[in-house]
């Protein structure tokens, strides 16, 4: 992390939680004191967007997991970056691998999704990551400049765009990247970012690493130079998540 990113902790909850639960969660969040460096964004499933909002501390902000491309109409089942900004909700996580892989989203929906979030004045938690066998067939840079591509090119004010690097074997399976794997692609895709958007985008622009963060390895990824957060899922929904906050402290 450089002076000029302010570390960036997201908590993914996907489809998980009840109002107990999210009881439970919303105790030990809003004990945390968030230090000064650092934000943190929580994502709560859509129906309890405004449960959580209501009740969560000023110092944690909230995303949704999704939005769609257009502002209202005939598209049963879907929530509007509109919606979001209706009820005070500043972030939205798109193009998640389990967006792209259970629910076949394309580069193309994702990057049409990601300029209308933006537009609606929505910032944006854009993932990235390749699968093992695109891992394992050397195609990670390939794979992951291709998807960052389709997001680059709707991106007009980078300043509300955090990239999430999320290798889809790390995510949920207990194999998390190790420091070196991640601060790796990290460094590439700021290259990446320098050489197709901006040097001074490269610099200021959070890339966050996802995929089996937990509290016992938080900061050993936390101390590599391009790792400027993370993308937290499972343990995002226990008193681990402190810790993680915590990891550059
Ligand atoms: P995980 O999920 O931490 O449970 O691996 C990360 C994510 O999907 O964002």
């Amino acid at each position: 992390m450089s002076d000029q990113r302010n570390f960036f902790v997201g908590g993914n909850w996907k489809m998980n939680g009840s109002k107990a639960s999210i009881d439970g969660i919303l105790q030990f969040l809003n004990e945390a004191k968030i230090p000064a460096n650092t934000d943190v964004v929580c994502g709560p499933p859509t129906a309890y967007l405004s449960y959580v909002k209501e009740r969560i501390q000023a110092g944690v902000q909230v995303s949704a997991q999704n939005c769609y491309k257009v502002a209202k109409g005939a598209f049963t089942g879907e929530t509007s970056p509109a919606m979001l900004k209706d009820l005070r909700i500043g972030w939205v996580i798109l193009g998640h691998s389990e967006r792209r892989h259970v629910f076949g989203e394309s580069d193309e929906l994702i990057g049409e999704k990601v300029k209308h979030a933006l537009d609606e004045g929505v910032k944006v938690i854009a993932c990235v990551g390749e699968t093992l066998g695109e891992r394992e067939s050397g195609l990670t840079e390939e794979v992951v400049f291709k998807q960052t591509k389709a997001i680059a090119s709707n991106v007009s004010d980078w300043s509300s765009v955090v990239i999430a690097y999320e290798p889809v074997w790390a995510i949920g399976t207990g194999k998390t990247a190790t420091p070196e794997q991640a601060q790796e692609v990290h460094l590439r895709l700021r290259a990446w970012l320098s050489d197709n958007v901006s040097p001074s985008v490269a610099a200021s622009t959070r890339i966050i690493y996802g995929g089996s963060v937990n509290a016992k390895n938080c900061q050993d990824l936390a101390t590599k130079p391009d790792v400027d957060g993370f993308l937290v899922g499972g343990a995002s929904l226990k008193p681990d998540f402190i810790t993680i906050i915590n990891a550059k402290g």
